[in-house]
């Protein structure tokens, strides 16, 4: 997909990646982004980065009228990117279950409604993309993040549904599966981390190059090849940490 011209939607738009997508997308000359934000007191602040091409818009992504009314309000979308999420810290065992709902509703739901609202408008306009942030610990768990991989990895799973049923439809839909990232999300975490510019500037290249599953910063893509030779050894290497 050629971005020059693209008409894109991003959720999470207020912070960590959402935010450095909305000034990739900008810096690689879409049309317009619709930056959509669950806080409306974040709407004025998203305006200002670019009054005349950005669009801020408010919906709670798990909030299926919301994301019904947002479709009604950016009609002339052909790239989606489902980007916001939520991340608990806490083992299967005894993280609390109202917790592990909660990633489920925003991480797997949330990025449900999304697609489910936005497919017949990316029909409309002839097609498009869409493109689902999820992680590299949707592949292997990491235990201490029980409730997110597998809410991550529910929602690599309907990535591939989601592809194969608009395959007709002139739309592509992309997986993402970043590591470690630097942002409000793994803040007091002490490791390496990309910086989410970089990660927002290797998944449009991704997108006008079409992988459809985008591996964009080093630990991710170290992981990736690691996984494709031996993923049990993935699995428990990830276990020990
Ligand atoms: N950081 C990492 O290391 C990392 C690694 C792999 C994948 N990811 C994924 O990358 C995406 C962005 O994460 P980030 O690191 O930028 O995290 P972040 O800085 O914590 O930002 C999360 C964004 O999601 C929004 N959000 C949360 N719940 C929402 C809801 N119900 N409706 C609408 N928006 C909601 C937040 O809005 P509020 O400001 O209103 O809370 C915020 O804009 C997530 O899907 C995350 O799982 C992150």
């Amino acid at each position: 997909m050629q971005l020059q011209n693209a008409t894109a939607l991003v959720t999470g738009a207020n912070r960590g990646i959402g935010h450095a997508f909305v000034q990739a997308l900008l810096s690689a000359g879409v049309q317009k982004v619709y930056a959509t934000v669950r806080d409306r007191n974040s709407l004025e602040a998203i305006r200002a980065i670019d009054a005349a091409r950005v669009i801020p818009l408010q919906a709670d992504v798990t909030d299926r009228m919301a994301v019904g009314h947002l479709s009604e309000q950016a009609p002339d979308v052909n790239l989606l990117i489902n980007n916001a999420g939520v991340l608990s810290f806490g083992n299967i065992l005894d993280i609390p279950v109202e917790t592990i709902y909660q990633q489920f509703d925003v991480n797997f739901y949330g990025t449900l409604n999304m697609a489910r609202a936005f497919v017949p408008v990316l029909e409309r306009n002839g097609g498009g993309a869409i493109v689902n942030i999820l992680t590299l610990v949707a592949l292997a768990s990491m235990p201490g993040l029980s409730a997110y991989n597998a809410s991550k990895a529910a929602a690599w799973s309907m990535t591939q549904s989601l592809r194969a049923s608009v395959a007709d439809k002139n739309i592509t839909v992309y997986g993402v599966f970043p590591g470690a990232v630097d942002t409000d999300m793994l803040a007091g975490v002490d490791m390496a981390k990309t910086s989410p510019a970089d990660i927002a500037t290797a998944v449009l290249q991704g997108i006008e190059t079409h992988q459809e599953d985008i591996f964009p910063d080093p630990m991710s893509a170290q992981f990736y090849a690691a996984w494709k030779q031996d993923h049990k050894a993935v699995e428990k290497q990830f276990a020990a940490m």
